[in-house]
């Protein structure tokens, strides 16, 4: 039979005493302490010492698992940090047409009123609406038909409809929030429904006849 020899020559060293073998029998060790060590008041460490020992080294690997999405979610907030403004062409947009883009994680709307549209929002007294605004203060001078919102209605974040092609527009025209029947009209108002406020008008600029810049 095949044997395995130290070449070495060297005399080995007597082995550590286990804490095993300090134990004087064949106790089981948990982290170097045997088991069934007695005690001051002449009890060993039960079954029930062992479970408990072992549930609490669980938890601290939980606790270390759990700190690491953590801190992945923490850079990923950099990350959106970084897309802090977004540049559109709108050159494409026709009038009565809208498209959807997406800033910071949020759809975004982008409508080119037409002046029907326009002039549908102006004849409305803005004093009467629940989040009184004109659409000259959702809007930039000379771009009054540029109408740029958040596409989250204002009730419970749902994305309303209008914004597509063929998408039902509500009430007034202007953008419907199907979960629980909130209705916008052409100036992004809240006309109808639960919602509390208009869709929210981001930051933006025309940086250009044709670019806007959002945020
Ligand atoms: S989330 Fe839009 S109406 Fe409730």
């Amino acid at each position: 039979m095949a044997t395995v020899k130290d070449t070495t020559g060297t005399p080995k060293a007597p082995r550590k005493a286990t804490a095993k073998a300090a134990a004087g029998n064949d106790a089981p060790v948990m982290n170097g302490v045997p088991m069934e060590t007695a005690t001051k008041d002449g009890e060993g460490v039960r079954r029930r010492d062992f479970i408990h020992i072992a549930t609490v080294s669980f938890a601290g690997v939980g606790a270390a698992a759990v700190a690491v999405p953590l801190v992945s979610q923490m850079s990923a907030s950099a990350d959106v940090l970084a897309l802090a403004s977004i540049e559109v062409d709108v050159a494409a947009i026709q009038p009565g047409q809208s498209i959807k883009t997406s800033w910071r994680k949020q759809p975004v709307f982008i409508r080119n009123l037409t002046p029907e549209e326009i002039a549908e929002a102006n004849k409305v007294a803005a004093g009467g609406l629940r989040d009184p605004q004109t659409l000259a203060e959702r809007t930039q001078p000379g771009k009054e038909n540029w109408l740029i919102t958040l596409g989250v209605c204002t009730h419970l974040g749902c994305v309303p409809l209008g914004a597509a092609a063929g998408e039902v527009k509500g009430e007034y025209g202007g953008y419907f929030c199907p979960c629980h029947g909130s209705h916008y009209d052409t100036a992004g108002r809240i006309r109808k429904g639960p919602a509390p406020t208009n869709l929210v008008v981001p930051e933006f600029a025309f940086i250009s006849d044709t670019i806007v810049k959002i945020g």
